[in-house]
């Protein structure tokens, strides 16, 4: 986000001094003190220190205890009332609920009594609300909350347990300990999630700040009442009202998720000690300038979502809240009494959720797969929504393509060099000043033209929408933003004035429906003039960024709309805004449906039902590079796989090298953009000399070959939310030399096993098989073959390490084309590797790619299976009202090739194969050709022109 406006006196002097203290210390560094540390926050050191006192006493109590008067057990629902006593002896009351979904999840949530009621009072006059936040589940859940009516209490003892059995065959158990209180997650008898385990339990209560009586409570109040960061004092109005609890993984010594960080897969540790982190992993969306690697530091995003995996088993939580969230991981391991034979030592990981503000309110999943695991989680969260074809392909952006003109000329060179592409973007530099939803009348003229131009080759526009608006006279966006009451307020109840791209600015207030509205209104053709139907949006800056604020945001005690605190909301607000511009899209036209296409910077769980992300500002270094792999898979098993990186990196020039490199790990991203900033060189792929040029075309035209791979691994996601691109751990879930693996990935449940190179100078990759099944390089066949080792395969510059597993069939079009829209009705190529079992499978999803039509049936789903040397293809799909007309549509689409790998050597001396299209009995013959190769490398053979319609069933005999 490096700022780009004229700088004012301050700022140059500011910068002499910057680039004075730039000659000792190296330039490209986040600025830690811009962010807080665990210790400069103060919920996050309370709730430390209060861990670190449950651990020091041996035999520390927490202080919860369920009310046996008040627990009540009833169609899947556990109630009662949680009392806290203080070190006063008051008891604080806490209303409980536990229910056991018919998903199979289940959720604890916990409030304040005090608190719900109003019965509080505020400070400094401040109107915010009374209560702890409870609208978070509004944004973020859409489904899966039906109660278990199956759930049946398994024991109810006068020792102070309440036992419920729930999930499918009741194979899940909640004991849940009345006090201390505290609840144990069963599957099959085993304990495998427990809450409150260590004590760890938290939640600050309303209390009256009373003066002259500080440090009575016995407690460390430094930051209960005030709290000042960045030039900014919190006023806090409310007070302290954190909430926190521990969740314990017994026997689980891996934990993933919680994006968004710059770090590996496999979550760290993170209080101190070799290799460990000494902050906790954070979550506030944030404009992080120059992020760091290999740290827990909160970035764009926050998903607070974690799953926990050992050998044959994933278990999850997903803890629901809006405000700023630390969480500390700690992994312990348990020696076995060497006298006690047969035991073997046990990693157990330890984590502290805490959140400033909010109630308390966690799911838990008890999978036992990982992809259980998704679609639980996406049954309550929404699924990725499956974006139209153009989506998937190759976008090229840059801050900025600076003219109309510019932008034509982008768009012909592309295909003077031959280079597939979708989507071009505009940057920031489009709009008149900066004001959005306005052209710069001087070097955007012909907006319409230049989409008509792009339109020519099916290829579409993106631009950049940000939630600042400039407060600026005669701009009707502004003057309506604060005539119709529709911004962010301050604390006063003013509207909040900040500083970002245009300047001073103020915010749109999403969270008010009134203002909703008013967005989707300014996206109409009639406001948004010079836009056509071909343009979409970007919303940036959305975490909101706000580059005078504390923590490069808002205040937190800034005003929403039902007078929320902005700590209460800060890691929905981006989300709130997406759905906003997801409406407006749907809404641009009467008639005229199509799906939306949103990139967002920030995001928290369910932006994947509107949008695709990507990791925002990285850096043309070979770090960032690496660095976006696990980002990227992070995401994916997090539930929302549609991302990318910055292809090239967005800060500075790479290499030639690197850049190639970086192309042939973009096209393995969900969402594969180029992107660089503006004070970078041009970089677009035909500019780069050869034979490099020719490398990076390449690579994007494999994306393009197996674009029928990805839009079905899209489809996959939107209704299962199983990740586009998946890590080795979940591929493999019993293979635990495979969990910390995150150098490599699988493109769905296609076989494709990818290995991009992310070091300089390197020629081999070294691909870790997890399986005994043959492993066939992607372009010429060769054979890999060993089960729980690293393979060397060969690396050279214009070339990815791609193989495919034994026992798959791959969707692929092998025509190239200038998008993706004109490859809509050229033939498919089916490419099979068969298993040790001589089998294989795979499917394929098709639709229109663009409207909603699928939802009334308008697709095709096939799922491909060979077996006993016949190749058939079945429809897996449910008809519509649609169907019969969108596979008239569909009917020249024809498969025109099959490529065996690997066949029987007695087809060397086969011709022919027998094609037979929907159960006719006589079939036709098509030709088969049989290429031997040298030792190492699999024979194939090739089915010419089997010409079966792919909206049909068949079968190819061989
Ligand atoms: C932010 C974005 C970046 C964009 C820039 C200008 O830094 O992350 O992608 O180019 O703003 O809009």
């Amino acid at each position: 986000m490096a700022r780009s406006q004229p700088a004012p006196r301050w700022a140059v002097l500011l910068s002499l001094v910057i680039l004075i203290g730039c000659i000792v210390v190296p330039s490209w560094a986040v600025k830690h003190g811009d962010f807080k540390t665990c210790e400069q926050s103060g919920f996050c050191k309370r709730n430390r220190a209060y861990a670190d006192d449950a651990s020091a006493q041996g035999s520390w109590n927490s202080p919860y205890e369920l009310d046996p008067a008040t627990v009540h057990f009833k169609d899947g629902l556990f109630t009662g009332v949680l009392i806290k006593t203080t070190t006063a002896d008051e008891k604080v009351r806490l209303p409980l609920t536990v229910s056991f979904l018919e998903s199979g999840a289940a959720r604890l949530l916990v409030d304040e009594e005090k608190r719900l009621k109003g019965d509080i009072e505020m400070r400094h006059g401040s109107k915010a609300n009374k209560k702890r936040y409870d609208e978070a589940e509004q944004w973020v859940l859409v489904g899966g909350l039906e109660v278990s009516k199956s759930a049946t209490l398994n024991a109810q003892s006068e020792t102070g347990f309440t036992n419920v059995l729930y999930g499918p065959g009741d194979k899940f158990q909640a004991v849940i300990r009345h006090a201390p209180f505290g609840i144990d997650f069963q599957r099959d008898g085993q304990t495998h999630v427990q809450l409150n385990e260590r004590g760890l339990l938290n939640m600050e209560h309303w209390r009256p700040k009373v003066d002259g009586k500080e440090g009575e409570s016995g407690e460390d109040e430094s930051t209960w009442w005030e709290e000042t960061f960045g030039g900014n004092t919190d006023s806090k109005p409310r007070g302290p009202e954190s909430v926190a609890l521990d969740v314990t993984f017994p026997g689980y010594s891996h934990v993933f998720g919680i994006p968004e960080h710059a770090d590996s897969l496999s979550l760290k540790e993170t209080r101190g000690g070799d290799g460990n982190h000494e902050n906790p992993y954070r979550l506030f969306n944030s404009d992080v300038f120059e992020y760091e690697l290999e740290s827990p530091m909160t970035l764009y995003g926050a998903i607070p979502f974690m799953q926990a995996h050992r050998k044959n088993s994933t278990v999850g939580v997903f803890w629901l809240n809006a405000a700023e969230t630390w969480i500390d991981i700690v992994k312990s391991t348990t020696t076995p009494n060497p006298l006690s034979l047969g035991t073997s030592s046990k990693t157990n990981t330890q984590t502290h959720w805490i959140s400033e503000s909010g109630r308390l309110d966690l799911f838990v999943f008890l999978g036992p797969s990982p992809k259980e695991i998704s679609k639980t989680y996406g049954e309550l969260t929404g699924y990725t929504q499956l974006p139209q074809q153009f989506a998937i392909g190759y976008h090229q952006c840059r801050w900025n393509y600076v003219t109309d003109e510019d932008v034509k000329e982008v768009n012909a060179k592309f295909d003077k060099y031959q280079i597939p592409y979708d989507v071009i973007w505009l940057d920031l530099e489009y709009t008149d000043d900066r004001k959005y939803f306005t052209w710069d009348p001087l070097t955007f003229p012909d907006p319409k033209g230049m989409q008509e131009k792009l339109d020519e080759t099916e290829r579409k526009l993106v631009v950049l929408i940000d939630p600042h608006i400039k407060k600026a006279d005669n701009y009707y966006v502004s003057d309506e933003l604060r005539s119709k009451n529709l911004a962010v307020l301050n604390k006063d109840g003013d509207i909040y004035d900040g500083w970002c791209w245009p300047g001073s600015s103020n915010w749109v207030d999403c969270f008010n429906p009134a203002a909703r509205v008013w967005w989707t209104a300014l996206h109409k053709y009639d406001k948004f003039k010079g836009s056509l139907s071909n343009l979409f949006i970007w919303n940036d800056m959305n975490e909101p960024s706000v580059f005078n604020g504390p923590d490069m945001s808002m205040p937190r005690d800034n005003l929403h709309y039902g007078n929320w605190e902005h700590r209460d909301i800060h890691n929905v607000n981006g989300m709130t805004l997406l759905n906003a511009t997801y409406d407006a899209m749907l809404q641009r036209k009467k008639g005229e449906i199509r799906r939306p296409f949103i990139l967002t910077r920030s995001f928290y769980a369910g932006s994947q039902r509107v949008a695709a992300m990507w990791t925002g500002d990285n850096q043309a270094t070979w770090d960032h590079l690496a660095a976006s792999v696990p980002m990227v898979l992070t995401n994916g098993i997090a539930g929302f796989p549609f991302a990318g990186a910055d292809v090239g990196g967005f800060f500075h020039n790479p290499d030639k090298d690197l850049l190639t490199r970086w192309y042939q790990a973009g096209i393995w991203y969900p969402f594969f953009r180029a992107h660089a900033h503006i004070d970078t060189r041009r970089r677009e792929p035909y500019l780069i000399s050869e034979p490099h040029r020719s490398y990076i075309a390449q690579a994007i035209r494999l994306r393009y070959q197996l674009l029928p791979a990805w839009y079905t691994a899209f489809h996959e996601a939107s209704v299962n939310g199983t990740p586009i691109v998946r890590p080795q751990y979940y591929a493999f879930p019993d293979d635990e030399q495979g969990f910390a693996i995150d150098d490599q990935l699988y493109l769905a449940a296609t076989g494709l096993l990818v290995k991009p190179v992310l070091t300089e100078n390197t020629e081999t990759a070294d691909v870790y098989i997890s399986d005994d099944e043959k492993y066939y390089d992607y372009f010429d066949f060769t054979v890999y073959q060993g089960a729980g080792k690293r393979h060397t395969v060969p690396a050279p510059e214009n070339k990815v390490p791609v193989l495919i597993q034994g026992g798959h069939i791959i969707p692929r079009k092998d025509r190239p084309r200038r998008s993706a829209g004109l490859m809509r009705w050229d033939p498919y190529t089916l490419v099979i590797t068969l298993d040790k079992n001589r089998e294989a499978e795979g499917s394929l999803y098709v639709d229109d790619g663009e409207t909603f039509d699928y939802e009334r049936g308008a697709y095709i789903h096939r799922h491909f299976h060979y077996r006993e040397s016949v190749l058939s293809s079945e429809d897996v799909g449910t008809k519509g009202p649609k169907t019969a007309e969108y596979l008239k549509t569909m009917a020249g689409v024809t498969v025109e090739r099959v490529v065996i790998v690997d066949p029987p050597a007695e087809w060397k001396n086969r011709e022919t194969v027998t094609v037979i299209e929907d159960g006719a009995k006589a079939g036709s013959t098509a030709s088969l050709e049989f290429y031997e190769q040298q030792l190492g490398q699999a024979s194939y053979a090739v089915v010419k022109k089997p010409d079966v319609g792919i909206g049909k069933t068949w079968r190819i005999e061989f």
